[in-house]
């Protein structure tokens, strides 16, 4: 894993949006996976702020988002849908953006159909990631075994008390979520981890000790050949 320490969140949004402009410059049609949560927001304002200055276009990309509460309707506030769309969609020009379905009737159905989505689009080339302060990736939770393919999962306990903070009080927060498994997320060619904050740094020394703790899911990330984690000092300072 290629280990990128800058001197602060804004300095590492920048980082990671360089390495999104790069991929944009040599593959205009790429295909990109993307991440929700607060780490991201700082990578996407500098997109938007990229796009609008006409420095990026991407207009041939696409995108597939990991993740989704379910069930939830993609107007609610909370929905990722409403959140990528906040955030990024309106703002950026995407061909396409794609995230799995909280409002499908059948779940299973909309799992096998996002993956061969995925499929068709010729997998992710750059692969965006958050973590949890429990290892997840995604929303794949620590587990004595992982999903390859999107799936339906029940959030732990600790993902729920984590996410509470962008719930009002009375909200209902759903407790299950689609989200990709490892299968699309280890043929992405290239993952981009970004791991910002000091609430982070403890489960970014777990990741950083060099051995595959199958109880934390972003350990298998070791395993993957393209791996850039791009983190702040405050993430990294245990390290
Ligand atoms: C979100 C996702 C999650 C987050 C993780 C960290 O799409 O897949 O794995 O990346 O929960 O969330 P933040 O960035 O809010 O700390």
């Amino acid at each position: 894993m290629k280990k990128l320490v800058l001197e602060n969140y804004g300095a590492a949004s920048i980082a990671a949006a360089d390495i999104f402009a790069e991929l944009l410059r040599e593959k205009p049609d790429s295909v990109f996976g993307l991440a929700t949560g607060s780490t991201p927001l700082g990578l996407y304002a500098e997109l938007v702020k990229r796009y609008q200055a006409g420095e990026i276009d991407f207009s041939k990309a696409r995108s597939f988002n990991l993740d989704e509460y379910y069930p939830i309707s993609k107007d609610h506030p909370q929905s990722y849908a409403y959140f990528m769309r906040e955030n990024l969609f309106s703002k950026v020009n995407f061909s396409s953006s794609r995230l799995p379905g909280g409002d499908a009737d059948d779940p299973a159905a909309e799992c096998a159909r996002y993956d061969a989505e995925i499929e068709a689009a010729g997998g992710i080339d750059l692969q965006l990631l958050g973590i949890g302060l429990n290892g997840h990736i995604g929303f794949n939770e620590p587990a004595l075994s992982y999903s390859m393919s999107t799936n339906l999962v029940n959030l732990t306990e600790s993902t729920l008390e984590a996410n509470s903070r962008f719930f009002a009080q009375g909200d209902i927060q759903p407790s299950k979520a689609l989200t990709m498994g490892f299968g699309a997320i280890f043929k992405a060619k290239k993952i981009l981890l970004m791991i910002t904050g000091a609430n982070k740094a403890t489960i970014a020394k777990r990741l950083f000790e060099g051995f595959v703790h199958t109880d934390v899911p972003a350990c298998l990330l070791l395993l993957h050949p393209d791996v850039t984690v791009v983190m702040d000092k405050d993430a990294a300072r245990l390290l």
